[in-house]
Parts: structure tokens; sequence; C-alpha cells
């Protein structure tokens, strides 16, 4: 049977939406409400608003709002009840009603059970007698038992048991050559991963939906094969660990990024778990963004050879204008930090991690390099490219000690560098509100949308639309209409957060109720305001009564149906509906 509205409910007064969100993203207190970044569209400065006293949620940008069950549905992709169950496990509450998950469509289902299947496949194999090779291996790059339980490192064997599991299983041979599964060459198919060491790849959400193969024993070409780029899997939006690391990112604000994920597993291995990697890819706006959801502060450390040098560089351009406070770990001796803790130790690496360069003196190192100061022409090209940096300092006294540094540097004055620099003035943050009633509306359903809106806002004019019109034109409207009436008939109150918890999961509703929420209007409305639109509504279905009487009219052939049909017409036009 399905939950009941007060079984929910009792969940959902025992959360508190602010402690739930703070789980997924960011969020700093202002006023009396929390913002962070919004994850429902492409954010760059916050614009998600969370409110403890209302228990909502709202982004004045892309609009995306509701309650905590919303917020968890949203987020994680999944089924409202399964919304449902993921808050109330948070807070330990028992909920235990399971529906099937409609919410995903069945291909990506699909998908996900392939990829979980060869997961544990691959989990599997690494237990077996055919696994004792890779086992050797691991234990030679010490890799403990708990890394590969907690990373789910598997074998892939030289055989093609994957596929045939897999296609006994009920899959189709389509399928897994689409999904990158399987391989077919002159009609038979064949498994793609063969005799390496898997390593599972997640999406935000911890489903797997890729795998990275490392060979261990052989001389097969590639040292890591990915799966290929599928409609579920983009290596442009994958950070390697993200879910795992997701609440410890939180919990420090900051996050560690990393080439590989051998360092994620390393690091792992000496408790630094805020950590992910980007997975010797170029850093896109997709990875930034999932970052910024979490943290501000990033601390990169890719390996100390000039490929991670190259690479932290692009990472800084793509990143340093997107509000980050980043700083660096450069490591020695070309090492990765997989290595560097093998060869140095933990607390070299734990040295580093706590004392980072920042932005400011990783560019004053780098750019040194190449230049030259005996060079008028270097200096002045040297001190241009730190402008910026200098610039984005905010303590006056850390920005002194700075300038003062260069200045002795280079020898130039540090009056004349501070008088280069434009002092910087704090930006007002625009909110704007996106959702008003749009205009090229006709009259009544801006009405209809008016009414509902008081409704909201008033809630004894819930009773008044009951007694004067309680019916409106266009569906959800109406069917809107008909639960705030039932609601507030049978609970005596109305507190929008509930009433979406009541809604259950009729999306469509809900995004209306919010919509309407959001207008930016007045709250207050007198008896002549509400009847006029009350007026418009009814004008308009006697109008559409009419004009529907008027087509059957024309096509009707019988004189006195006819007649019967004009009179129905006189009389709505006299007495109205
Ligand atoms: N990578 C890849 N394909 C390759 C090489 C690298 O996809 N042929 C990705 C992998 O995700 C890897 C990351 O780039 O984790 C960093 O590469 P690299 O530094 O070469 O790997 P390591 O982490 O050093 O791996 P190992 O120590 O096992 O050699
Ligand atoms: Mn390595």
């Amino acid at each position: 049977m399905k939950p009941s509205y007060e079984e929910i409910l009792s969940i959902q007064r025992n959360v508190d939406i602010v402690d739930i969100i703070k789980d997924y993203i960011n969020l700093t207190p202002r006023g009396k409400n929390f913002f962070g970044i919004c994850p429902f569209h492409d954010d760059h400065s916050p614009s998600m608003s969370v409110s403890k006293d209302r228990q909502m949620y709202r982004c004045f940008v892309c609009g995306a709002s509701g309650n905590v069950f919303n917020f968890v549905k949203n987020y994680e992709n999944i089924s409202y009840y399964s919304a449902i169950k993921k808050v109330a496990d948070k807070v330990g509450l028992s909920f235990s009603y399971k529906e099937k998950e409609t919410t995903i469509n069945p291909i990506q289902k699909k998908y996900y059970d392939i990829y979980n299947y060869a997961s544990k496949y691959y989990q599997n194999n690494l237990k077996t007698s055919l696994g004792k090779t890779a086992k050797i291996y691991l234990k030679n790059r010490n890799i403990t038992d708990d890394m590969i339980k907690h990373f789910n490192i598997g074998l892939s064997l030289n055989d093609n048991n994957l596929t045939k599991l897999l296609l006994e299983k009920g899959f189709i041979e389509n399928e897994l050559v689409e999904f990158g599964i399987s391989n077919r060459i002159d009609n038979k198919t064949y498994d793609i991963y063969k005799n390496r060491i898997m390593f599972p790849l997640w999406d935000i959400n911890g489903n797997t939906i890729g795998f990275s193969g490392r060979i261990y024993d052989s001389n097969q070409d590639g040292k890591y094969i990915n799966t290929k780029e599928t409609n579920y899997f983009k290596k442009g939006s994958l950070l390697y660990n993200y879910h795992n690391a997701r609440k410890e990112i939180l919990k420090e604000n900051s996050v560690i990024v990393v080439e590989g994920f051998m360092d994620v597993i390393r690091l792992y291995s000496i408790n630094v778990y805020n950590v992910i990697a980007t997975m010797g890819t170029a850093v896109t706006k997709e990875h930034l963004n999932l970052i910024k959801r979490l943290t501000n502060n990033i601390i990169l450390m890719f390996d100390g050879d000039s490929a991670g040098e190259k690479a932290t560089n692009s990472f800084i351009k793509e990143a340093e204008n997107e509000s980050f406070k980043i700083s660096i770990v450069r490591l020695e001796e070309d090492l990765d930090p997989d290595d560097y803790i093998l060869k140095k130790g933990e607390e070299k690496i734990k040295y580093h991690l706590k004392h980072p360069k920042n932005l400011l003196n990783y560019k004053m190192d780098f750019l040194k390099k190449d230049l030259n100061f005996d060079n008028s022409k270097d200096i002045s090209k040297y001190i241009n490219l730190l402008k910026p940096e200098l610039e984005k300092i905010e303590d006056d006294i850390e920005r002194e000690v700075e300038i003062n540094r260069i200045s002795k540097q280079t020898g130039v004055d540090s009056k004349l560098i501070k008088s280069k620099l434009k002092t910087k003035v704090k930006q007002e943050k625009k909110e704007f509100i996106k959702d008003k009633i749009d205009y090229k509306t006709n009259k009544y359903e801006k009405a209809s949308k008016m009414i509902l809106y008081f409704m909201l806002k008033n809630n004894d004019l819930i009773d008044y639309y009951y007694e004067n019109l309680s019916f409106l034109p266009n569906k959800d409207d109406n069917l809107l209409a008909n639960q705030m009436v039932l609601f507030y008939k049978k609970y005596n109150c109305f507190n929008l957060n509930d009433f979406i918890t009541y809604l259950e999961d009729k999306s469509n509703l809900i995004n209306e109720i919010l919509q309407i929420e959001s207008y930016n209007y007045k709250i207050n409305c007198n008896k002549e305001e509400i009847d006029s639109y009350f007026k418009s509504v009814k004008e308009y279905i006697k109008n559409k009564k009419i004009e529907e009487l008027q087509i059957k009219l024309k096509n009707e052939t019988n004189d006195i149906v006819k007649k019967e049909i004009a009179k129905q017409i006189l009389d709505i036009r006299i007495k109205g509906v």
C-alpha cells in the first residue's frame, strides 16, 4: 500500500531541509536564509536560497524550487519515494515503501544494471584463483584489501564470459556493444576488457557508468583503456570519487584535485578523503560547476612532471575567473602523488597539503623561471602578469606584504606597483526574479493564475473560491485549485511545504504551484479584485460554451435540433453559465 500523506509528513517534520541540502551543496548563511550554488543549472554564483522557516528551496535564476523531498529527488535523479526513503535514512527514520523506479528511463536503467553487474563480476574474478597474478601485482603496488574493497577494484580475465553472462541474463547484443561492454567482430561478440585490473568509474551519485582497465602482466597496448563515451559516460562531466568525497569536501570546505585515480586511492590509504581526480583530461566547465557546488577552495596537486605543470596551468586558466580560491602543490622529482607517498611518506605529502602555494606565489615562481630580472621589459611583463592576482587580495596587509616582496625582487618602487593596481569595487549581486506573470498570456489565463496566487497568499480565499467559482478553465489550474480546496477543508490550514508533500509526485502541479508562488506580486487582495478575476473566468467559460454550441449549430441539419441549440446559446448569453 502507498504510504499515507501523514506518514510522509512525519518524516518531513523530523528533518531540517538545511541539514539535508548541506550534504549535497555548500550552504552559507545570509540573513534569514542559506545560499548555495544551484545544482540544477549552470550556476556561477550562489543563486539558490534555502529557507529554514519555510523549509523550501528556490533558485532565483532557473526557478528550481520545492521542499526537501523534491530536492533529493531532483538532485539524485531518483523517484519520489526513493527520495523520501533517502531522507528518512539520513535521519534514522523508517520508511519501507518501495516502488518501481519510474522516473529513470528504461534504457538508462539497463545501462546501470549492466555496469553494476559487470562491476560485481570483475570484483569477484579478483577473488578467484585466476586472480592470483593480479593480486600479486596489487600487493606489489601496496594496494591493500581495504583499498580494493573501498574502490571496488576488480579484474577482467582473458575470456568472453562477461558478454556471455549478460546475454544469458537477457540483455541483447546490440546494447552491450552500444554501451561499451562488448565488441563485435565478424558476427561474434567479445568482451572489450581483457586481462586488466578494472577500476569502476562512477557518476556523481555513485552509479557505475564505466571502467578504466589497467594492464598488469602483459605488453598490451595502452596502459589504461577507458569505456568509450556513451550517453551516460562522459569524461568531461566525470570526476573520479566525487560521490565518495562529497561529504568530506563539504566538511573540509576544500577539495584536493589530482590527475589519476591511483592518486585518489593512495591518498585514501593515508586518510585523506576530500580528493577527486580529473583522470588525465582537461578540466571542463562542467567539472568546475560540480566542484563549485561543494566548495570554492581548490588545492591542485597534479603530477610533479612537466605534463603535470602544463595541466596545472591550464586548470588555473580555466578556473581562475570563476571565483575559486586556488592553491597549488608541486611535488618534487617529477613524482605523482601516489609515487610520492610511497617514496617520501605520508608526513611529507601532508605537509605539502597543509602548506600549498597561493596562486600569486605559484605564478611568481612559475614566471620567474622564464624571465630575466636584468631585463626591464621582463620585469614590466612580470609585474603586469601578477597584477590581477594582487588585485584579488582583499586583505590590505597581505597585499602590502606581497607588493613589497615583488618590489624587492625587481627593484621597482612599491608605490609605483601599488599605483598600477585597480582597487576592487565589490560587485552588488543581482538576483533577478524570472518568473513574473507572462503578459503574453490572455486575460482569462492570467485571471486563473491570479486566483491561485491569491488563494495561496490569503488562505480564506480558498473557501471563497469554492463557494463562488470552483472551476478554472485550464485542466492543471483546475486540479490544483481542487487540491487546495480539499487540503484546506481537511486540515483547516494551509502551508505550502505540507501541501507539496500532499500532492505526492504530481510534479506538473507542484511545478505550477511553485511558479505561481514565486510571482513578485502584492500579497493582499480585496474582494472586488478577486471578484473581477472570477468574472473574467466566468466570461471565458461562457464564451467557450457559446463557441462550441455555434459549431454544433453549423453542423446540424435537423431544424428542430437547430432551434434547440439556438435557444441554449441565447440562454447562456442572457443568464451566463
Ligand atoms: N589515463 C588514461 N589513459 C591513459 C593514461 C592515463 O585514461 N593511457 C588517465 C587515467 O585516468 C589515469 C590518469 O589519466 O588515472 C593519470 O594518468 P597517469 O599519470 O599516466 O596514471 P597514474 O595515475 O600514474 O597510473 P599508474 O600509477 O597506474 O601508472
Ligand atoms: Mn602513477
